[in-house]
């Protein structure tokens, strides 16, 4: 409790004289100064940084812990901090198709589930339509998201480019990909291959320019043939954000159905409530705030019956 002894003190001073006078609005002035209530200081945020209501862009459902990019303000003296967990930014661009940055790369979002905290994602190239595209850079998660790949869902495709064999040794039945190209004289050829099978990243890496690993379905990797894996890229891949990641001030802010927020270093820097009150780790509930009001009152009762006992008892009844 944020109790300001010397507003309380004020307010008392004013009570005494309000009573004097038979002022009856008195009360909820000294609930107020008890309650540490008090505008001036920089326990408030500005309740613009969280979205109240859950919003559709594109067809995907956001809300908390997922919050819209570049939404920021100043928690507790952090400028641009943001309501959710790092790494949640969705940019919605011109209310159209949302967006998820990891490592400087955007992915389309197809989908967020919050029963199982799953978020669908798509290389944007891979969309697009382009014949040979979405393989030419590995998926990172940059270390501060409280982002990973799901255990159960995720495979991968390897694909070796600009490779200089036209097929793998021992792997007859491997062909390469339409994405061939020529350095030169001499003509490349790339490869795909998904990850369970026996051959090693190393092969691929000692005939191949470039080696990549793109995140796949579990599910989706079953229907593999060489010709049709770009219906498995299409279906993108899965990342579940992790509550396990979160200090315990933000989990306990999270039960008391607060909103953590984060500052630009991913940082938990408060509890933001929905009155519009930053706290460490919890916003009030609805019971408790009242029984605590009741403990103040039990406090400052004493006081007042000292001062105006008969005047106190009055008002009561
Ligand atoms: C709160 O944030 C919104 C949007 O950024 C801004 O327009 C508004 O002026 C801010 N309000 C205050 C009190 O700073
Ligand atoms: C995918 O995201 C890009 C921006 O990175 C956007 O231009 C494109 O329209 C999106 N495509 C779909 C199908 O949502
Ligand atoms: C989460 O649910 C979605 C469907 O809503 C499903 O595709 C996905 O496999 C589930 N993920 C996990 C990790 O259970
Ligand atoms: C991501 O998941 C993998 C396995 O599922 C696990 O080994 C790794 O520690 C996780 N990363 C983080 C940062 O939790
Ligand atoms: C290919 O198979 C032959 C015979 O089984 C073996 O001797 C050779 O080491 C294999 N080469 C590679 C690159 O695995
Ligand atoms: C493949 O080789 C071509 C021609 O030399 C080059 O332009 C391209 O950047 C290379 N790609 C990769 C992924 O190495
Ligand atoms: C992608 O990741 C694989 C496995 O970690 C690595 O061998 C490969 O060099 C990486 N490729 C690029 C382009 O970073
Ligand atoms: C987390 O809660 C503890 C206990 O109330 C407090 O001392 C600490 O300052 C809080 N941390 C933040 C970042 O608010």
């Amino acid at each position: 409790m944020n109790t300001n002894p010397r507003w309380a003190t004020i307010f008392s001073c004013v009570c005494v004289s309000c009573y004097a006078t038979g002022c009856s609005c008195c009360f909820s002035v000294l609930v107020a100064a008890c309650r540490g209530d008090d505008p001036s200081g920089n326990y408030y945020y500005n309740t613009s940084i969280c979205q109240t209501q859950a919003f559709t862009c594109g067809k995907v459902e956001i809300r908390y812990p997922f919050y819209l990019s570049g939404v920021t303000g100043d928690v507790q003296g952090n400028s641009n901090s943001y309501c959710g967990y790092p790494g949640l930014a969705i940019a919605c661009e011109d209310g159209g198709e949302p967006t998820l940055s990891l490592g400087n790369r955007d992915y389309n979002v197809t989908g967020i589930d919050y029963s199982n905290y799953t978020i669908s994602l798509v290389d944007p190239d891979v969309l697009k339509g382009d014949s040979c595209a979405g393989v030419d850079h590995n998926v990172t998660v940059p270390p501060t998201f409280y982002l990973n790949f799901t255990e159960d869902t995720v495979g991968y495709l390897l694909f070796g480019t600009n490779c200089s064999i036209p097929s793998l040794p021992n792997q007859s039945d491997i062909k390469p990909t339409e994405c061939a190209s020529s350095d030169g004289a001499r003509r490349r050829y790339s490869f795909v291959i998904p990850l369970n099978m026996p051959i090693q990243v190393l092969l691929l890496e000692e005939y191949c320019q470039q080696v990549t690993l793109a995140p796949v379905l579990q599910s989706a990797l079953q229907q593999w043939s060489t010709g049709g894996y770009r219906d498995i890229l299409t279906q993108g891949f899965q990342l579940e954000w992790e509550l396990n990641r979160r200090p315990s001030n933000c989990t306990k802010c999270d039960n008391s159905n607060g909103r953590c927020a984060y500052n630009q270093d991913g940082e938990f820097v408060g509890c933001l409530c929905a009155n519009g009150r930053v706290n460490d780790q919890e916003c009030p509930k609805g019971h408790k705030r009242i029984s605590k009001i009741g403990k103040e009152l039990l406090c400052w009762l004493p006081f007042h019956r000292l001062l105006f006992p008969d005047l106190f008892i009055t008002k009561l009844l």
